[in-house]
């Protein structure tokens, strides 16, 4: 079992224009600093999401629940958003099935369906609503903060259907994960006697997944939640190494780093190679941009711009762009080493040259061949990238990805010189929505935006 990053075509001379090796020694020191700031914001206690590999106190608590009574529902809804949701999603492609929900039950060995809505767009969420059939139906409600508009709003409506079909016990079709003191949510919880998880104060909702935010809703899926934490644990040791080459987040987020500041390389795209780490894609989409996109001092933008492709399904979309576009990308592959299963091309057409070469290889290989063809080609013309390599695609390796990312996060948002815990960006935009849905709360926000400009019907066509 292992994860490896193979950085060699992040430097030169093995790229053309890659991080030089001066460059490279020198960001051992930098990466010393790196490791000093991390010590203090985990000796401070900020860094929870450390801790939780190790097995948080509710972890036992929603076990309990996932085997005795999460086991009378046929299908489960998270509503959440962000970090509340994106975690789900990537645990269930990549450990359950990208097609979970069109499983028959046998299929999926009588465990209940699971949909994460993570929106406000009624039309996805009445026809789900509508097709749903609530008593045999969980609703989860995922908040740390128990506020956030879209999240409330899910909450309210599905509250409301509960009521009117199901009258006295609909709570048991409710459960709450929110802060463990703070917030409406909570107070609600307590009001009302809904089952409820904590999110520990000091876990932020991107860096969640392995709390109960994502533990409940695998755990409820039949996913192995301890092999989970034991393959996050096992990659927590691994990154808090001093010595930055033994030290796979701090690689990672080095280079990215040296990629950005010293070579313009601001667009970092992750690329696997699998289907079922496709969602992952967009998991860490949210981690980096929400964490490192920041005002350095106040006043300075930083931060790269995150981009989320598959292979090899974007060699016929981006990747025209990443070999030829502006050289402004790096590129992370995952790689995946055992695959779930494979199928053999047959020896068919063999006097066509177009499909004859094709037969007598298995799919895994024409992947993983295009896998480094690309990773080569990149190379060649003097694009930097590098890939990650699992194993396999099983709890223990997700868990070890999702921490690497975790810990990478923390690392960059030090060499950026910004706190990639917290995202100030985001709160005007929710105080100008709360301003416009009348918020009690929101003078301020509505005196604000009426002095905005208004849309000028001239500037539109
Ligand atoms: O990472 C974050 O902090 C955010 O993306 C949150 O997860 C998102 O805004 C949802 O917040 P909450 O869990 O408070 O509803």
């Amino acid at each position: 079992m292992a994860i490896r990053i193979d950085y060699t075509n992040m430097l030169s001379p093995h790229v053309p224009g890659g991080i030089e090796a001066g460059v490279w020694e020198d960001a051992r020191a930098r990466f010393a600093d790196a490791r000093r700031v991390f010590e203090e914001r985990r000796a401070a206690g900020e860094l929870g999401f450390i801790t939780l590999a190790e097995g948080h106190p509710s972890i036992a608590e929603l076990r309990r629940f996932a085997d005795g009574a999460g086991q009378a529902f046929n299908d489960v809804v998270v509503l959440g958003i962000g970090g509340s949701a994106l975690g789900t999603i990537a645990l269930r492609s990549a450990l359950a099935s990208t097609r979970w929900n069109e499983l028959s039950d046998e299929q999926r060995d009588f465990y209940p369906r699971l949909h994460v809505l993570d929106n406000v767009d009624p039309t996805t969420i009445a026809p789900l609503l509508d097709r749903l059939d609530l008593g045999s139906t969980l609703f989860i409600v995922i908040s740390k903060s128990g506020s956030t508009a879209e999240t409330m709003a899910q909450y309210l409506i599905v509250r409301g259907r509960l009521e009117a079909a199901l009258q006295d016990g609909f709570q048991r079709h409710l459960v709450f994960i929110t802060d463990p003191e703070r917030g409406a949510l909570r107070a609600i919880a307590r009001a009302e006697r809904i089952v409820s998880l904590d999110v520990p104060p000091n876990v932020g909702g991107r860096f969640s997944v392995l709390s109960a935010v994502g533990l409940l809703p695998a755990a409820l899926i039949g996913i192995d939640v301890p092999a989970l934490l034991d393959g996050a644990a096992d990659m927590a040791r691994r990154c808090q190494g001093d010595a930055l080459e033994q030290n796979p987040a701090g690689v990672f987020a080095m280079l990215q780093w040296l990629a950005d500041m010293r070579l313009g390389l601001g667009t970092q795209v992750l690329m696997p190679y699998s289907d079922a780490l496709r969602d992952m894609g967009d998991w860490f989409v949210q981690l980096w941009a929400e964490s490192l996109g920041k005002l350095r001092s106040g006043t300075e933008p930083v931060g790269p711009t995150p981009l989320a492709a598959v292979g090899a399904t974007d060699q016929h979309s981006q990747v025209q762009l990443f070999m030829e576009g502006p050289r402004n990308k790096t590129v992370t592959f995952v790689a995946v080493g055992e695959l779930a299963c494979d199928l053999e091309i047959p020896k068919l057409h063999t006097d066509v040259r177009e499909l004859g070469y094709l037969g007598g290889h298995r799919l895994g290989e024409l992947l993983d061949a295009e896998r480094r063809a690309t990773a080569g080609a990149l190379a060649k013309r003097g694009r930097p990238n590098m890939t990650i390599t699992l194993d396999r695609v099983d709890a223990w390796h997700l868990g070890g990805l999702i921490m690497l990312f975790e810990m990478a996060t923390i690392y960059a948002g030090a060499l950026y010189g910004i706190d990639p815990l917290d995202q100030p960006g985001v709160e005007l935009g929710k105080q100008y929505t709360y301003a416009l849905l009348g918020r009690a709360d929101a003078e301020d926000a509505r005196r604000e935006w009426e002095s905005l400009p208004r849309p000028d019907p001239r500037l539109s066509v």
